[in-house]
């Protein structure tokens, strides 16, 4: 380990110059000092692992407040191993990441943090990575899409049960994050639930769960303009509303969380510092700096080769058009360089010899997605899905026909402008981080090399050949892998002809589960399955169904290849998924099932070249996935609760349904196999191919 240097907000000490004072006796948080948005852990290593909070002084004007972090082996506190005095400063908003050393590996912990009036955070619980050479499984929870204002956290109340009631061997070591940890739009209202009722949604003290108001914007009412963060204030605002929740603040305090960002960590659909709205550099560097701020998380001293992670360091930084793009799509306009270069995430973390968690950022280093903003919709989502070869085509950019890209491209039988002919082809990673990623998945001798991304690898084809220029892959869901494919084809091409194996990509994004495998090329007659990937459903975003239904409200025959009508056919919910069944079996399928309710009848007209790769679609409820990684394999439970519009009680939301895959490992030369290993619970509709 690294010798630490003292960082912004916090003194960190190696272990053998840590100083253990006398233990302090901490007072009940009441009086000068409190700490609303709890407790949180993050990023372990075998020695050291990353706390932080946010102290609130009640003095205004101050400047900075020197707390006491406390490691104990005990609850109770009766054993302190280590404490150490770290510095909360107003300059960044009274949040600390402490790096604490010198712990022992693979064993939990409990810290807390003590205000100079002895007032105590609550106690938060955490563990060591084993040591190096260790076989020890890990376990982990996929995590993802959480918007405060369309649902409760529950799931993580259900993941923190489940958690008291498992076996030891089988308890979380960590959250993964993978992304939307926040939302930086807010207000929107009215929220209508999934099966079509207006819902008031409510936090546990009946307070009404909404972003009211934003430093910079000020207060709306509930039907107001769309509140849409803009400063360094309104993000740090938005992560502090969302950690009052009971449910997420107590899951940070029971699991270490490692953590990566999506586009709404900063803006839908972002790429670089590029915003829909302008030149955007300066919000690009304040979102960097909130999450610095509110993430914890191992960066400047994780010693990854050719990673620049560093700690947050602010930057001058101008709105100015993006320009001067490389052969990688990134812009060289220097503030758009010194804005993504503010912070930089993606970082790797050991778990023994069992596992590599490689964790990717999918949004700093992006260029525009294999869709121009000239084709209709393109900007966000198509109207339809769009023929893989259009987006291919694009993707390519002047790369595209071997260096002479075609000055059109077709959609829906007309002819539009290449208008990527000149562009550079369109990279997700951008080069440097390339360049570590495929290094550091030939150097690992990890049993697992768990690549954890923002966005899908896996296609998601779209059967559209009911149209006469369709085909049964078009794509829809442009802003993840399946808008780079050129990349994504190279980045696995290499993981197969090098021979690595035993990988899996773990993923979120998408507010729906799916399990599948990766091929080296999508469009190849005769592909090769090269990893698994697990993408887990959002914690309370919308759910995949009522998303993608309310996209296609204008066009019935889209529409009713994602829903239908259950109360027809007496389902359980009025509202019921065709969509699994579109991806899975595709259209024939999807709307067979939606006319006659008729499941077998549906199976009659399921194609096989739809989506091959893809084993499980789970498009109507919210949750997350439990993956363990031991020696002979991996195995995955996703976890479905309904729409968490509700409060749940006590007992936290109701599963409706529990859905596990098995991955043997495999050695060079074979294939990754994903295994279906059975379910509890409700059966989703025509979302399994087994
Ligand atoms: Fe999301």
């Amino acid at each position: 380990m690294a010798a630490f240097a003292r960082t912004a907000g916090c003194f960190a000490a190696m272990a053998s110059t840590t100083t253990l004072v006398g233990c302090s006796r901490p007072r009940p948080a009441s009086g000068q000092f409190g700490f609303p948005q709890g407790v949180a852990s993050a990023d372990p290593l075998p020695d050291a692992v990353v706390l932080w909070t946010r102290v609130e002084p009640e003095a205004a004007g101050t400047d900075s407040v020197e707390l006491r972090v406390q490691v104990a082996r005990d609850s109770e506190f009766s054993d302190v191993i280590l404490e150490q005095a770290v510095l909360a400063e107003r300059s960044f908003d009274f949040t600390v990441r402490c790096f604490t050393a010198g712990l022992e590996s693979d064993r939990s912990y409990h810290y807390r943090f003590l205000a100079p009036d002895s007032s105590a955070s609550r106690v938060g619980r955490t563990r060591t990575a084993p040591s190096e050479d260790a076989d020890r499984p890990l376990t982990v929870a996929v995590c993802s899409c959480q918007h405060y204002e369309e649902g409760l956290f529950s799931a993580y109340r259900r993941l923190l049960l489940d958690d008291e009631q498992a076996a030891d061997d089988r308890r979380i070591d960590l959250v993964v994050h993978v992304g939307d940890f926040i939302y930086e739009a807010g207000n929107r209202r009215p929220l209508v639930s999934l099966d079509g009722e207006e819902i008031d949604l409510r936090n546990a003290d009946g307070s009404p769960r909404i972003v009211a108001a934003l430093p910079s914007r000020g207060p709306v009412g509930p039907m107001g303009e769309q509140l849409v963060a803009e400063s360094l204030d309104d993000y740090r605002e938005l992560y502090k509303i969302y950690l009052l929740d009971p449910d997420l603040q107590d899951a940070r305090a029971a699991f270490p969380f490692v953590c990566i960002w999506d586009d709404h960590e900063f803006h839908n659909d972002a790429w670089q510092s590029y915003h829909p709205g302008g030149p955007s550099q300066r919000r690009k560097m304040d979102s960097n700096q909130a999450w610095f701020e509110y993430i914890p998380a191992a960066l400047g001293s994780n010693p990854v080769p050719g990673n620049p992670a560093r700690d947050f360091s602010p930057a001058e930084v101008s709105d100015v058009e993006l320009e001067g793009f490389d052969d990688n799509y990134l812009s060289r306009e220097p503030n758009n360089l010194a804005a993504i270069g503010t912070l930089s995430i993606y970082r790797s973390l050991r778990w023994g010899r069992m596992a590599e968690l490689l964790l990717v950022d999918g949004r700093s280093y992006r260029g525009p997605r294999g869709v121009d903003a000239s084709i209709p919709g393109g900007e966000f989502l198509t109207r339809e899905p769009v023929p893989a070869a259009l987006v291919a085509t694009q993707n390519a950019g002047r790369t595209a026909n071997g260096g002479n890209p075609p000055e059109t491209v077709s959609l829906g039988g007309e002819e539009l402008p290449n208008s990527r002919r000149d562009s550079p082809a369109g990279s997700l990673l951008g080069a440097g981080q390339k360049q570590w990623l495929t290094e550091s998945l030939q150097a690992s001798e990890s049993r697992w090399k768990v690549i954890c991304n923002d966005v899908p690898l896996m296609r998601f084809g779209f059967d559209m050949s009911f149209r006469d220029y369709g085909s049964h892959d078009d794509l829809w869901w442009t802003d993840a892998w399946d808008g780079y494919p050129l990349e994504r084809r190279e980045l696995m091409t290499f993981i197969a002809n090098e021979g690595i194996t035993n990988t899996v990509s773990l993923t979120g994004d998408r507010h729906a589960h799916f399990a599948g495998v990766v091929f080296d090329d999508f469009d190849s007659d005769s592909p090769r399955a090269v990893l698994a990937e697990f993408a887990g459903s959002s914690i309370c975003s919308g759910p995949r169904l009522k998303n993608q239904s309310n996209g296609t409200q204008a066009v019935p025959r889209l529409n009713g290849l994602v829903r239908l009508d259950g109360s027809r056919f007496g389902y359980p919910r009025a509202i019921m998924p065709a969509l699994n069944a579109w991806l899975l079996f595709g259209a024939e399928a999807a709307a067979t099932l939606g006319e006659t309710g008729d499941e077998q009848a549906a199976m009659q007209q399921a194609v096989d070249a739809v989506n091959p790769h893809l084993r499980y679609a789970d498009t109507d409820g919210v949750g997350y996935v439990v993956v363990r990684f031991a020696d002979d394999g991996v195995s995955a439970e996703f976890v479905t609760v309904g729409e968490p519009i509700v409060h749940p009680g006590s007992d936290g939301p109701a599963v409706w349904r529990r859905v596990r895959f098995a991955v043997p490992a495999w050695s060079a030369g074979e294939e990754p196999g994903l295994e279906y290993a059975g379910m509890e619970g409700e059966t989703p509709l025509m979302g399994l191919k087994v």
